[in-house]
C-alpha cells in the first residue's frame, strides 16, 4: 500500500514509525513533514493547505491511502476533498470535526445524547455570560468556541477571573475562535486522554494516556500544547473504559451517524474521572500530542490495517494489541514556549536509540546539514519500562544525553503514576 502522511510533528513522527514497520507498506510518503520522519519517509514538498493540490498529488502518484495527523486540515475539509476522489483517508469530515472545532457543537451532542459532562450554557456577547457566571460562582470554566491551540481555555478559579477571561475572549485575543464562548461547571478529579478508533458505525479502544498541559513541574504556569505524556494511564481501569465506551463514545457515534456526519478516524476523548465516573471535557479528532508518541511505542499490532479499517470500515472484525510495559515521553522545548523563544538553534546531539529508547523529532530541521530547533516543542524523548518510574528513569537518562543549550524540560512528568506505584 502506497502512504501519504499529512503533518510535521512529533505525533506524526511516531505515526511515520510505527507505519513504516508495517508489511502491509511499499512506500511512505510525508509532507510537510521533519527531519525525524524523513528518516522513515519519503518527503514530498506539497501545500498540504490546499486541498486540491494533495489530491492531485495522490491521483498522479497512485497513494492508496491517506493518514492525516493534525485537525487543521481536517477542519479545512481534506478528508473530503480525498473521499470524494475516491481516495481512502484517516480521518473525519469537516462536518464530523466539529467535535474538536466547536465546543458548544460538542456539547450540544452530549446534552442530547445524555454523555456525562460539565454543565455549561453558550453566550455571543459578554454581558449574558458574565451575568451567568456571578450567578454560577467560582470555580468555573471559560473556553472560547473555536479552536485556539488549545489556549482558549480559563479554569477560573475566582469570579474576577472567569470575568477577566469573559472579556479576553471577546475582545478578540483569540480571534474569531473567541466570537463564541462556552461558559462551563468545573470538574474536580484526575484527568485522563482516552482514545478510540472509529470506522463511522464501529468503536475500537485503543488505549489511554495521561498528558502533561502547564508548562512547569507541579503543574505550574501557562498551559501548551502539552508537555510529557505516559500511557496507560492507571486511573483508566478497565471499569472506567467500560463506562467511558458505554456513557460517551458509542452514544457520540450513534450520535454523528443518525446526524448524518459519522465519524471516521481517532476519538481522542479529554476525560476527567469525578466521584461520579468519567466525564467529558473535550473531544479532539485526532490523536493527541504527545500523547500518540507513547501509544505508538506501546502497540504490538500493525499500525496500518487498522488505521485503513477506520477510513473504509469493518473495525468490529480487528483488535489491537498492547504491550504491557509503560511508555512514557519527555517533551523538550525551546526556552520561551509558550510564549516567544529563539529559532534556528543549534541542536549539537541527540541521545542513542534502542528498542526502549526513541526520540521523536518535532519542530527541527536541517539547516546547512546541522540539526536545529525551529517550533516551540522540538524533540520527544520516549521511553519504555516494566513501570512508570522505570520509563521515566529511562526517558530523563536519555533527556541528559541531549545537547541542546536553548531547550528546557519538565522533570517531573509521570509524576501522578509515579505517586501511585510508590504507595
Ligand atoms: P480543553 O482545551 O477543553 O481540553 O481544556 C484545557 C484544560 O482545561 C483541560 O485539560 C483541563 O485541565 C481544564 N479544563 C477544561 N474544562 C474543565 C472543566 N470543566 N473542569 C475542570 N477543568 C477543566
Ligand atoms: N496533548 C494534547 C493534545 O494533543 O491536544
Amino acid at each position: 500500500m502506497k502512504v501519504l502522511l499529512i503533518g510535521s510533528g512529533g505525533r506524526e513522527h511516531a505515526l511515520a514509525w510505527k507505519l513504516a514497520q508495517s508489511p502491509k507498506l511499499t512506500t511512505l510518503y510525508a509532507a510537510p513533514g521533519n527531519p525525524g520522519i524523513a528518516e522513515e519517509a519519503t518527503i514530498v514538498s506539497l501545500d498540504t493547505e490546499d486541498n486540491a493540490a494533495v489530491v492531485s498529488f495522490c491521483k498522479q502518484e497512485g497513494i492508496d491511502f491517506v493518514v492525516v495527523g493534525p485537525e487543521a486540515p481536517l477542519v479545512a475539509g481534506l478528508a473530503d476533498a480525498l473521499r470524494d476522489a475516491g481516495i481512502a483517508v484517516f480521518g473525519p469530515s469537516a462536518a464530523a470535526a466539529q467535535l474538536e472545532g466547536s465546543k458548544g457543537f460538542t456539547k450540544d451532542i452530549c446534552a442530547k445524547y445524555g454523555i456525562p459532562t460539565g454543565a455549561y450554557q453558550r453566550f455571543t456577547a459578554a454581558e449574558p455570560a458574565k451575568a451567568y457566571v456571578r450567578e454560577q460562582g467560582a470555580p468555573i470554566v471559560i473556553k472560547a468556541d473555536g479552536l485556539a491551540a488549545g489556549k482558549g481555555v480559563t479554569v477560573a478559579m475566582t469570579l474576577d477571573e472567569a470575568l477577566d477571561a469573559i472579556d479576553a475572549c471577546f475582545s478578540g485575543t483569540f480571534g474569531a475562535a473567541g466570537a463564541e464562548v462556552v461558559v462551563e461547571a468545573f470538574l474536580d478529579g484526575e484527568e485522563a486522554s482516552f482514545f478510540c478508533l472509529c470506522d463511522g458505525v464501529n468503536a475500537l479502544p485503543l488505549a489511554s494516556a495521561q498528558d502533561h498541559k502547564r508548562v512547569g513541574d507541579g503543574d505550574t504556569g501557562p498551559n501548551t500544547g502539552g508537555m510529557g505524556a505516559y500511557s496507560p494511564a492507571p486511573v483508566m481501569t478497565a471499569e472506567m473504559t467500560e463506562r467511558t465506551m458505554k456513557d460517551i463514545i458509542e452514544p457520540t457515534i450513534r450520535g454523528m451517524a443518525e446526524s448524518g456526519h459519522p465519524f471516521q478516524g481517532v476519538l481522542f476523548a479529554g476525560l476527567m474521572i469525578t466521584a461520579k465516573g468519567p466525564e467529558l471535557i473535550e473531544y479532539n479528532v485526532r490523536f493527541g500530542d504527545p500523547e500518540c508518541q507513547v501509544l505508538m511505542m506501546r502497540m504490538r499490532s500493525d499500525l496500518l490495517p487498522i488505521l485503513y479499517a477506520a477510513a473504509t470500515g469493518g473495525l468490529d472484525k480487528l483488535t489491537a494489541e498492547w504491550r504491557p510495559d509503560a511508555a512514557l515521553t519527555v517533551v523538550m522545548a525551546s526556552n520561551g514556549y509558550p510564549g516567544s523563544y529563539e529559532k534556528n538553534t543549534p541542536i549539537d546531539a541527540l541521545p542513542g536509540e534502542d528498542a526502549a529508547t526513541k526520540v521523536f523529532h518535532a519542530g527541527t530541521a536541517l539547516k546547512d546539514g546541522k540539526l536545529v530547533a525551529t517550533g516551540g516543542r522540538v524533540l520527544n524523548v520516549t521511553a519504555m519500562g516494566a513501570t512508570v518510574s522505570a520509563a521515566k528513569d529511562t526517558a530523563y537518562a536519555a533527556v541528559d544525553r541531549v545537547r541542546w543549550e536553548n531547550g528546557f524540560c519538565r522533570r517531573d512528568i509521570g509524576w501522578q503514576a509515579v505517586a501511585r506505584e510508590k504507595s
